[in-house]
Parts: C-alpha cells; structure tokens; sequence
C-alpha cells in the first residue's frame, strides 16, 4: 500500500519534487508514475536530471492525442496499473489531462485522491484547463491550495472545509531551493544577450490555436523586439504555425528550444520582464520580482497581480506595457503571496502523513 504520484506534463515535474522529498523524509512509502502527456527531453527528461526528482517507476507512455484520447489513454493505462495493487493515496497535480485523468479513474476504482494546486479557477470555460481543474476538486479527498481565494472557489462547489487545506506553492519551494542555482549572467552570455532583454513563452490554445490569434501576437511581439531583444524558449504547441507566420523574423526575436529549469529561471531572473501566457510562470516572476506580462483574459493566480509582479495584457496593447516597464525599471520591493515560503512539501507531507495513519488506525467500538 503506497501514495502514488502521478505527473506527465512539464508543469508537474516542479510541483511533485518538493512533495516527493518531503514524503520520503517522513518515510513514506511512494511511486512516481509519468503518464508520458509530454516526452521530448527538454519538456521532461531534463527536469528529473536537474531536479530532485526520483526516476518514475512506471512511463504510460502515452504521447500525444486530442483531448478525448490523451486522457482515455491515461485512463485505461492507469486502470490497468492500479488493478491487482490500488494505492492508499493518488496524488495529482495542476490542470493538465494527465491530472483529471487521473482523477476519473481512482473515482471509479474508489482510491481517494489528493489534488496539489487545487480551487484555482479562471472562470473561462473555454481553458480545457478549468474543466481539469473543477473535475479533478470534485473528487479530491484532499485538496491543497496554494493561496486563500481557492478556499473560497472550493466552498462555493460544495467542498467540505475539512478536506481543504492552505499549504502555500510547492512549485516556489522548488524556485527556492534551487534558487543559488538561477545565475542570469553565464546564460545570458551563452544566448548572446549582452544588454536588457525580454523573455517570452507562448503556448495557450487561446494564443497559438489560430492562425488570426497568432498572427495578432506575432506583429505585437515585433513592436516589443524593436524595444529590446527577447528570448522565447518555443512549446512545442503552435510552434510551426508561430514560425510560419514569420515570428521568427525580427531579427531581435531569438527563438529557441524549451529550456531546461535552470537555465530558464536563470534567463528570467535577468529579465527586464517577462512576457508569458504560462501559468507557472506568473507565479515564479511574482517571487523573483521581474515583471510580468500575461498574454491572457484571465488568470487562475489573480495573487500573482494583488500580491505580485503579474499584470494581464491584451496583444494590442503589449508593446506599451513593455515600454512603461522599460521606462520604469524593476521593482525594488514587491509583496510575495502568504505562504510562497518553501515549505509547502512540507506542510502537504505532514497532512498526508497524519491522513495516512488515521486511516490505518484500528476504529473504536
Ligand atoms: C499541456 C497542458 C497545459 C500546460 C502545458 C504545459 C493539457 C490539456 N494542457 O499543454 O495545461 O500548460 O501542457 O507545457 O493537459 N508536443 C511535443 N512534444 C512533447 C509534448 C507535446 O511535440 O513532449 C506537441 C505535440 O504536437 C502535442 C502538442 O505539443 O500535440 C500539445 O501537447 P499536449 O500535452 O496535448 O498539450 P500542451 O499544449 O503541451
Ligand atoms: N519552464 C522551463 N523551461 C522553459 C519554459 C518553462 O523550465 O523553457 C518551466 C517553468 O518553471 C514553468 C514550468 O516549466 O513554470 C511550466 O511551464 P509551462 O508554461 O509549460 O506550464 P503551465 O504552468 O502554463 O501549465
């Protein structure tokens, strides 16, 4: 009987580590399952060799696959795994299909479930990411949020408040331990950035999906590139439409591969801003202090802007953001969200820990 921990896309990998090495610290028993959602080196392998990240004992190899099939795919593979030997606890991560996935299959097997980044929301229906994220909290035994207004979310759906449990941002534990690490000068020289720079990274549907969509963002990030040169590690999504549509011809776009995580924190500490559609990203830049634009109608991290450096822009409007930002300089103090301290693994290990002995505890008569 085991805690078996599911990942597959990049934004899993630096939410899991902290909570996996928290756990084992605590002694318990664990299994690290990757789904396979993401596969090229540099969207995974890269993360479990820079991060305290343990081998997977198990790769679905899943690959990828419209919605309907990249998640019945993690289903009926995980279904399988399960049969015969169902974990004590499953713990999921984020938004992505691999986490809803997931989710369905220990609903219907009746393995409870523990949902790291949970009660965020959007409130746009057309992100397949909030139907991943209220699927997923609904069948969540366990529920751990990363800031208070996700309490809230939660309550409003019907979550009993027992199962809900503010632990801050294990993915800001993993900035912070490898914070010594994040050193923007060697990266900077290895791009051939010698003055003040922008880093970009782009892969919403809502961005990239459509050829009008991305043309609109091509011409912005243009105008931006003639203010200064930006770095844009490229998801592989919308990749060729982008590159088709001639992003890559402004001759201060620099576009390049998916980075690993050391070298793409160190970029983006060195940033004079940042220009994302990424949700992790808003979070990362709120707590190193580099601005941040977000390409986006809305965020699920709203205290990424109340607590943070993060401001929502349209494309039409991005490059005089970034010429206010130029203008301005970098913030010298800036709030940081409660709790975005390091220690969520922590906290969520102790949780499960006590949840885990509760439930092996003999009941009194
Ligand atoms: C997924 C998540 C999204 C998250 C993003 C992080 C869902 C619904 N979406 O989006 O929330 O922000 O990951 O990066 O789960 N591809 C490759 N190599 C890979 C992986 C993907 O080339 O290693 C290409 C494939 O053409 C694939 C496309 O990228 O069809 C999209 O991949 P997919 O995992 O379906 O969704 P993402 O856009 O990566
Ligand atoms: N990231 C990285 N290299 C890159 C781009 C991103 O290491 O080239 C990291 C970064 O820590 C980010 C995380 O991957 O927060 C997840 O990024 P992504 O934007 O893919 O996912 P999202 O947070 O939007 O779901």
């Amino acid at each position: 009987m085991t805690v078996v921990h599911i990942t597959g896309a990049r934004p899993n990998f630096p939410k899991a580590a902290p909570v996996l090495a928290a756990l084992a610290r605590l002694g318990v028993e664990q299994r690290l399952v990757h789904t396979g959602q993401h596969y090229d080196d540099r969207m995974s392998e890269i993360f479990f060799q820079e991060l305290d990240l343990p081998r997977p004992d198990v790769n679905l190899g899943v690959g990828s696959g419209s919605h309907a099939s990249q998640t019945a795919a993690v289903m009926v593979a995980l279904e399988k795994l399960f049969t015969g030997e169902p974990p004590e606890l499953v713990v999921v991560y984020g938004d992505v299909n691999s986490t809803v996935a997931a989710a369905l299959v220990c609903a219907k097997i009746g393995v409870p479930l523990a949902h790291v980044e949970a009660g965020l929301r959007s409130f746009d229906p057309t992100m397949p990411e909030e139907v991943n994220r209220k699927v997923t909290d609904a069948l969540s035994e366990l529920a751990f949020v990363t800031s208070p207004e996700a309490i809230g979310h939660l309550a409003r759906e019907g979550v009993p408040d027992d199962r809900i449990h503010l632990v801050g941002n294990p993915m800001i534990d993993t900035l912070l331990t490898h914070l010594d690490r994040f050193e923007p000068g060697p990266a900077q020289e290895a791009h051939g950035l010698t003055g003040r720079y922008a880093v970009a990274t782009l892969h919403r549907p809502g961005n990239v999906d459509s050829d009008a969509q991305a043309r609109t963002l091509v011409q912005a990030m243009h105008k931006c590139a003639d203010l200064m040169p930006i770095l844009v590690p490229l998801h592989p999504r919308g990749r060729t439409r982008l590159l088709e549509l001639g992003f890559a011809d402004h001759p201060d776009i620099r576009v390049v591969d998916p980075l690993g995580y050391v070298e793409f924190m160190s970029l983006v500490r060195g940033a004079e801003a940042v220009l994302t559609d990424s949700g992790g990203v808003q979070e990362e830049t709120t707590v190193l202090g580099v601005p941040c634009l977000t390409l986006r109608p809305s965020t699920e991290r709203p205290a990424t802007i109340t607590h943070g450096t993060n401001r929502l822009v349209r494309a039409d409007t991005l490059p005089a953001e970034l010429a206010q930002i130029a203008d301005r300089g970098r913030p010298s103090s800036w709030p940081v969200p409660p709790l975005w301290d390091g220690q969520a693994g922590p906290r969520i290990a102790a949780i499960v820990s006590s949840w885990l002995t509760d439930r092996s505890a003999p009941a009194s008569v």
